[in-house]
């Protein structure tokens, strides 16, 4: 369980690696705001804010960008130190060993295949909503999760035997999870030219929300400052709905914004300057989307009541309440969205398929995961899984379980990676590092205890779930993993 891929080889690795390092650091920064900005703030933001924190969702996004802060610098000395593709498992893989490698594997499909179906739910919501701006109405039924209400607005929509509509199937986020798996079969997944553009598109829609939307406050802000009386909603005695405990499940709830900074570190191979560039990368992404964030979330709260806003698309209510002459802004900021949302869906199922492949390359799933298709270069079959297992669950769970279920099991994998830190400087203290953690070993600590005591401010039923799930992954392992791992059958060198 313990055992490891050595240091050396993984650096060795890096040094024999055939990928040109092409990617400079503001590459590496465009690369994590591409990843970072998605459904978190087009979509949950809106649902924290209505039902848990209110205007203080602010103050949410500042808890979850700390939290986030010290995984960050934590993923950026691991990358500075151990340069390689594959991320947070090889990492754990190197360090820790193993088995934390195998967790890591079954935190990482909550972090990028859940999060995947996520914003697919998201990228739906948007585009039932543009659709409907032009008259096209796609059945009501087919736009949710199975068996819920579908609300608007906070009413449930009625259908036309004058019952509230129960949806059954989410078809737009069916789709959309299956087309993409398609597009990554035939081999269009990151370059680093596409990203560039679509993450201008996103900041741009962003930041004209934020000047426009914000002008528009400052005009009326005598009535407007209404909505932020009060900032802290009383608490209702329910866990976690407003007040201080609501702050703190909100940032659980907006903590799912910041996923994909760490992406960054996916690049090692890739950068220019892997020692310098990639904490420049992972911090900087950091740092800009934060801003942006709570920019955001104090203009969407002044501009509409919070308990509008639990909504598929708050991000347009909120310029919808500026009136009817801003239709235009509304239709644009979705358009925005949609094309942002698809390339995270892209993105992540990207990194969903490539974990897989190196797992199995490791023999830790079956060979077929690291199949690669004759003609496409592809991992094919991979990808057909990670393709369905995303589009079911997106089309049959609504976004609320999705997103906890995300943000627990990243919140998890973030532990475990500022663990590896203390692991590795404790095991291979005299290895060259680029970056450091400053005020060792207190940041990484508290980084695990940060990371942990998010994870409890989760609904009981989804912590109850993803108990479940990691007992399920730990008896796997020892049915599956352990026995068919490469570095067990001594195939591959280790400490
Ligand atoms: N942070 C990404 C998003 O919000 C995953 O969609």
């Amino acid at each position: 369980m313990l055992m490891r891929k050595s240091v050396e080889q993984v650096q060795r690795e890096s040094e024999t690696s055939t990928l040109k390092r092409t990617l400079g650091r503001w590459n590496l920064v465009f690369l994590g705001v591409g990843c970072i900005i998605g459904a978190g703030i087009f979509v949950r933001t809106g649902n924290a804010a209505a039902l848990h924190a209110g205007p203080a969702v602010l103050l949410s996004f500042l808890v979850a960008g700390v939290v986030c802060a010290l995984a960050g610098l934590c993923y950026a000395e691991l990358s500075s130190t151990l340069p390689v593709s594959g991320s947070a498992y090889t990492y754990s893989y190197t360090t820790v060993g193993e088995f934390a490698a195998w967790i890591m594997g079954g935190l990482l499909l909550l972090e990028y295949g859940l999060a995947a179906s996520v914003v697919a739910v998201g990228w739906s919501g948007y585009v039932v909503s543009l659709l409907g701006d032009y008259g096209l109405v796609i059945p009501p039924e087919l736009t949710g999760p199975f068996g819920h209400a579908l609300m608007r607005d906070g009413a449930a929509v009625i259908g036309p035997d004058g019952n509230a509509v129960t949806t059954l199937f989410n078809l737009p986020a069916f789709l959309i999870c299956l087309a993409l798996a398609g597009l990554l079969i035939i081999g269009v997944s990151e370059s680093a030219k596409v990203n560039n553009v679509i993450v201008a598109i996103k900041a741009s829609v962003i930041i004209a929300f934020i000047i426009i939307v914000g002008w528009f406050v400052i005009q009326h802000f005598d009535t407007l400052k209404a909505n932020w009386d009060p900032f802290i909603p009383e608490a209702t005695g329910k866990d976690g709905e407003f007040g201080w405990g609501g702050i703190f499940r909100a940032a659980s709830i907006v903590f799912f914004a910041y996923i994909g900074f760490e992406a960054v570190s996916t690049a090692g191979q890739e950068a220019k300057d892997p020692k310098r560039d990639m904490p420049f990368g992972i911090i900087g992404s950091l740092l800009i989307c934060t801003v942006l964030y709570i920019l955001v979330a104090i203009v969407m709260t002044l501009m509409v009541n919070y308990k509008m806003l639990n909504v598929p698309d708050p991000v347009a209510v909120a310029v919808d309440a500026m009136g009817p002459a801003w239709g235009w802004f509304a239709k644009t900021i979705k358009i925005g969205a949609i094309i942002g949302l698809t390339s995270v869906i892209l993105v992540l199922m990207y990194g969903q398929t490539r974990i897989f492949y190196t797992m199995a390359r490791d023999g830790l799933l079956p060979k077929v995961f690291s199949r690669v298709h004759s003609k496409f270069k592809t991992p094919w079959i991979n990808t057909i899984l990670v393709g369905f297992l995303t589009a079911s669950s997106a089309a049959f769970f609504d976004i609320n379980t999705l997103g906890d279920m995300t943000s627990v099991g990243t919140l998890a994998a973030f532990g475990i990676v500022c663990l590896s830190v203390i692991w590795l400087r404790t095991t291979h203290p005299e290895i060259p590092r680029g970056f450091k953690v400053p005020l060792y070993p207190v940041l990484p600590a508290f980084g695990i205890v940060a990371c942990f005591a998010l994870i409890f401010t989760v609904e009981t039923r989804v912590l109850v779930f993803f108990g479940w799930y990691l007992l399920a992954a730990i008896i796997l392992y020892f049915v599956y993993g352990m026995r068919n791992s490469q570095l067990q059958k001594g195939l591959q060198q280790h400490d």
